[in-house]
């Protein structure tokens, strides 16, 4: 297997965009005549999808037009993951690529920023000379001013996290949008301590934002033509905000008057609320925190897309102890039981896995191909261990699995996934779903492709439909990764 599949989730169907690292996004061409252009380049996970599109309007306002090439870019800025090893290799290998054109064009500002800009802060500028500009997730605010820093000759760094930062007022420029999906960042950070990750460090504490501007946002997009929006955060089921109190006073005012808290399930049914055709999805779930609650308000509203992204991690109680998961292999399937009680079997359900985290034993791993067995997952991201500098793992335990092993077992978990994926779309043909058309399939101009609420991608003949439109189709076949059909009336 080459090395770029082991870090794509290949059986994802969402372009593997959860958590890849190998694939980026770049922002578009938009000339309205400004007298500066801005390049980003965004890696990582949704979260860094969905920051680039506020860096943009923040630099929108400060007369900057965005470009979709680099080399015609007077500021170029990557926003980037440090979520294994890898993922930082490929930006710094894209760094010694801008290297060259810098040479022809030394005024051409390079920024750093997202989570490796936070976990390296001014080791960057040492270790990547071409780098001017280095700027963490919750410093996005100050980015005009330290572009003109560095207009001035200087090197500007601002990695500070902030405790209430939530960009609530700042209107994101659309550029990873087809026009009918949008991402809606609800929460940043993450109190949680996995022990393999990175992101408590490089995102910061957690903090909800303001449900009223999550509910104005997503009513802004359904009333400019989107159909379809994904709430974001890193674990959405402890999404919590205390109306009209500031988050300072949150912590207090929450153990004595719980009715004014607004959480996850609160949320989702406000934001189903804004139409019965704005379709609303959500990611991620934490094993630990998903609540019934949650799951009967999807119940209730079918725009509510019935798919639940419940990354297990590791099918063994003892390794998830170790990974600080707080959830035991017989809890996380209770969880399962009751998605599937309650929303049945169709409900689709994703997870991640890690292969080869310290100490894994050969059983253990076993264990991790019988949950998934269990689970019948639609499909998986599948990584294996990578470790992380300043993480529990890396301080606490030795990364004593050989790379083959992992490699081994990766490829079992995603051999198995393959198996699984083919499964649960077998038991889709014949069966008709409603599908909300995103644009044209990679496969051919003259078909379609859209999802169908349990996220599964689903391709069938243009006809006279258009992006946008939900159609009814009817399963006639289907691979691992996509259902083949034909619209009904
Ligand atoms: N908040 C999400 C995960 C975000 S990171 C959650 O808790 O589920 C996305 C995925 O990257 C994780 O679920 C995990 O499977 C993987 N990952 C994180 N750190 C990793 C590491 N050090 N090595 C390999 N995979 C890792
Ligand atoms: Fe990382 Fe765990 Fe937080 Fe997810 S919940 S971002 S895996 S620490
Ligand atoms: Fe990567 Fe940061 Fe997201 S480490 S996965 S970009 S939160």
């Amino acid at each position: 297997m080459s090395e770029l599949i082991q870090d794509i989730g290949i059986l994802g169907n969402n372009n593997g965009e959860n958590t890849s690292c190998e694939t980026y996004r770049t922002s578009k061409d938009v000339d309205t005549g400004k007298s500066r252009k801005l390049y980003i380049e965004s890696y990582g996970c949704q979260m860094n999808f969905s920051d680039s599109e506020i860096v943009s309007s923040i630099m929108e306002k400060e007369g900057f037009d965005t470009t979709s090439t680099f080399e015609n870019a007077d500021v170029v800025l990557l926003n980037t993951c440090s979520i294994r090893d890898k993922a930082e290799q490929t930006v710094r290998k894209r760094l010694k690529q801008f290297n060259s054109v810098k040479k022809n064009k030394p005024e051409m500002l390079i920024g750093v920023l997202g989570c490796m800009a936070e976990r390296l802060k001014e080791k960057l500028l040492e270790e990547e000379k071409i780098v001017d500009l280095v700027a963490g997730p919750d410093a996005y605010r100050d980015l005009p001013a330290l572009v003109s820093k560095v207009d001035e000759g200087q090197k500007a760094v601002n990695t500070v996290l902030s405790r209430e930062e939530t960009y609530a007022d700042i209107s994101p420029v659309r550029l990873n949008s087809n026009g009918v999906t949008a991402f809606i960042s609800i929460m940043r950070g993450c109190d949680n301590m996995c022990s393999f990750c990175v992101v408590p460090f490089t995102r910061g504490r957690e903090r909800s934002r303001d449900p009223k501007s999550i509910v104005e946002e997503a009513r802004q997009l359904f009333e400019s033509g989107y159909k379809e929006v994904t709430l974001l955060g890193q674990n959405v089921d402890s999404y919590k905000f205390a109306l009209d109190l500031d988050q300072n006073q949150k912590k207090v005012i929450e153990k004595s008057d719980a009715k004014d808290i607004v959480t996850f399930a609160n949320l989702l049914e406000m934001v189903a609320k804004v139409s019965p055709d704005l379709r609303v999805r959500f990611s991620t779930s934490h094993p630990k925190d998903i609540t019934e609650d949650v799951l009967h308000v999807m119940a209730a509203h079918e725009n509510i897309c019935k798919y639940i992204h419940l990354p297990a991690q590791s099918g063994n109680s003892r390794v998830l102890d170790i990974m600080n998961r707080t959830y035991t292999r017989e809890e996380y399937i209770e969880k399962v039981d009751s998605i599937r009680k309650i929303l049945g079997e169709e409900c689709g359900i994703s997870s991640d896995m890690i292969a080869g985290f310290c100490t894994e034993t050969e059983e253990e791993h076993k264990e991790t191909l019988t949950l998934m067995e269990y689970v019948q997952y639609d499909f998986s991201y599948m990584f294996f261990y990578s470790e992380r500098p300043g993480t529990l793992a890396a301080k606490k335990f030795e990364d004593d699995i050989p790379l083959e092993t992992k490699k081994r077992r990766l490829n079992e978990i995603i051999d198995l996934q393959r198996d699984l994926s083919l499964k649960r779309n077998q038991l889709d043909v014949g069966k008709t779903f409603k599908v909300l058309v995103e644009g044209t399939s990679k496969r051919s101009d003259e078909q379609l492709q859209g999802r169908n609420s349990a996220n599964k991608v689903v391709v069938f003949d243009k006809r006279n439909f258009k992006k946008g439109d939900y159609v009814n189709v009817k399963v006639t076949e289907c691979t691992p990764g996509t259902l083949i059909g034909e619209p009904v009336s």
